[in-house]
């Protein structure tokens, strides 16, 4: 695949996504978003890949948000399409049934913001700045901000993120749940490599089940996603690698999984 605004790189069976525009501090511009789109999907199909990195080109920016250019002169259908676009982008991102990790490597905001909260975890480097600053453009979050950052924070913290605008910490971001860890910034990329390789070796099928019952349940009344965890439960059983995970641990060796 070949891409103008992304870089695509792969060791095993993790591959990193590097939104690449630093000299926008990689805003994502329509074309942009598309690419993600197109490499979402093939690393989705790719039985090959177990986990995904998405980062930013440079050590300055993560995203820092929607391309200002193009969000200038929207028009009022336009602008309903380009968020609905975004949206469904991010909504890939977080149903592709592999963990994708965001390796925070600086300003994550407005559309940045809303890409690491679509990702499945979220490591920050110390010296990362996240929040929804559309306020102060006379807009509102379009990528699905105003519905994941109070799923992941509550809403009062939500609210006012989002209504004052002001980025916050790493350390801030990690004490209310926002990011999962904060790492120094020199050893993000491999901290969040790491954690990939790791994720990367459990068995995918229940990785997959894991995401989609938690992605799904929280939408769910409880007792709804009670159910729907227990048919998820029953599958797994159906699968060589619950055979050979119970199995390894019962002859007190380490499972070999295979994915089937
Ligand atoms: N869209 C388009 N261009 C952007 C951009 C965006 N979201 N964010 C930054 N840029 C561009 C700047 O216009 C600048 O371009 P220039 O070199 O041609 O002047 C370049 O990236 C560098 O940004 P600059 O503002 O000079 O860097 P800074 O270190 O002074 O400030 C930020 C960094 C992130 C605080 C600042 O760029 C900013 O506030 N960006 C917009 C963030 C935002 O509102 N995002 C939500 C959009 S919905």
């Amino acid at each position: 695949m070949a891409f103008d605004n992304l870089l695509l790189d792969r060791d095993d069976a993790v591959a990193t996504i590097t939104i690449n525009r630093p000299k926008v501090l990689n805003a994502l511009n329509a074309p942009t978003l598309d690419e993600l789109r197109r490499a979402i999907l093939e690393l989705k199909a790719d039985a090959g890949v177990r986990a995904v990195i998405v980062t930013g080109a440079g050590e300055k920016s993560f995203v820092a948000g929607a391309d200002i250019n193009e969000l200038a002169v929207q028009t009022p259908t336009g602008g309903r399409e380009h968020a609905l676009a975004g949206q469904h982008v991010f909504d890939l991102v977080e149903n592709m049934g592999k963990p994708v990790i965001a390796a925070i490597n600086g300003y994550a905001l407005g559309g940045g913001c809303e890409l690491a909260m679509a990702c499945t975890l979220r490591i920050a480097a110390d010296t990362a700045r996240l929040g929804q600053p559309e306020i102060a453009l006379g807009i509102i979050p379009g990528y699905a901000g105003t519905q994941r950052l109070p799923r992941l924070v509550g809403k009062g913290r939500a609210m006012e993120i989002i209504l004052t605008g002001a980025p916050i910490t790493a350390d801030e971001a990690q004490r209310i749940g926002l990011v999962n860890r904060v790492v120094p910034a020199g050893e993000l990329m491999a901290e969040s490599k790491k954690l990939a390789a790791q994720l990367a070796a459990s068995a995918p099928i229940p990785m997959r089940y894991i995401i989609n019952a938690i992605n799904r349940g929280v939408e769910m009344p409880f007792a709804d996603a009670c159910q729907y965890e227990a048919t998820l439960f029953g599958l797994v059983a159906s699968t060589e690698d619950m055979r050979e995970g119970t199995k390894a641990f019962l002859e007190k060796r380490k499972p070999t999984f295979t994915g089937s």
